[in-house]
């Protein structure tokens, strides 16, 4: 079965289920986000198209970074700030400001658009007045990611300004809180991307498409 059909399956299954007219389940955002319909029908890495697969190898990596940068902040949780994990943190922003804010845009400008457009051919959008797809979804983490991450260097950069230990303390935390939040929030939408995204653009996407992909990323 397509992802697609399992999409609609989906929210088939969960109107009966609510007894109500809902269309808010989708691949994209299932009622277990690590869950989603057709999961197991994710295209491997090494069959997607150059384009796509460039796109999934550089969350591969992005990942690793994920990863560090948790470590980091339970370690400030449990020990407080060191110049080691400014350093680390550091790393980390960078990271956010000169590769995942830039592949987010790649995404936006190319990929999101012809994708939103055959998942609305497909049938695979809400049937609300204006048709949403699980692209929405999608936007709205990036959205969401540059929010979390300004919040979280606000906080960074406030905390190093208090002169009191329990306020600077207090801050830290924050600061550790919105960095967790923004940590998840990368994993599950790499998640979404890796695990429906692709395979859905593998499947929808035209060789004109994905010629057109090709020749606009470069
Ligand atoms: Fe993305
Ligand atoms: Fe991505």
């Amino acid at each position: 079965m397509e992802l697609v059909q399992l999409g609609r399956k989906a929210r088939e299954e969960a109107k009966k289920e609510n007894g109500c007219p809902t269309d808010d389940v989708s691949p994209f955002n299932p009622p277990d986000p690590y869950a989603p319909p057709g999961q197991d029908l994710s295209v491997p890495t090494e069959e997607l198209h150059p384009v796509l697969r460039a796109f999934r190898l550089e969350h591969e990596a992005f990942i690793k970074q994920l990863d560090t940068v948790e470590q980091v902040l339970n370690h400030v949780l449990e020990r407080g700030p060191s110049n080691a994990a400014d350093e680390a943190l550091g790393v980390f922003f960078q990271c956010v400001e000169n590769e995942v804010l830039p592949h987010n845009r790649r995404e936006e400008e190319v990929l999101f658009p012809l994708m939103a457009l055959r998942l609305k051919e497909a049938g695979e959008h809400s049937q609300t007045p204006e048709a949403v797809t699980g692209i929405d979804v999608l936007r709205a983490d990036h959205l969401h990611v540059v929010q979390l991450s300004a919040v979280m260097l606000n906080f960074f950069g406030i905390a190093g300004r208090l002169p009191d230990r329990a306020s600077q303390r207090m801050v830290i935390e924050a600061g550790i809180r919105q960095g967790k939040a923004l940590v998840e929030l990368l994993r599950l939408h790499m998640f979404r991307e890796d695990e429906v995204l692709f395979s859905l653009a593998h499947k929808l996407l035209t060789a004109e498409d994905l010629a057109h992909l090709e020749a606009e990323l470069g």
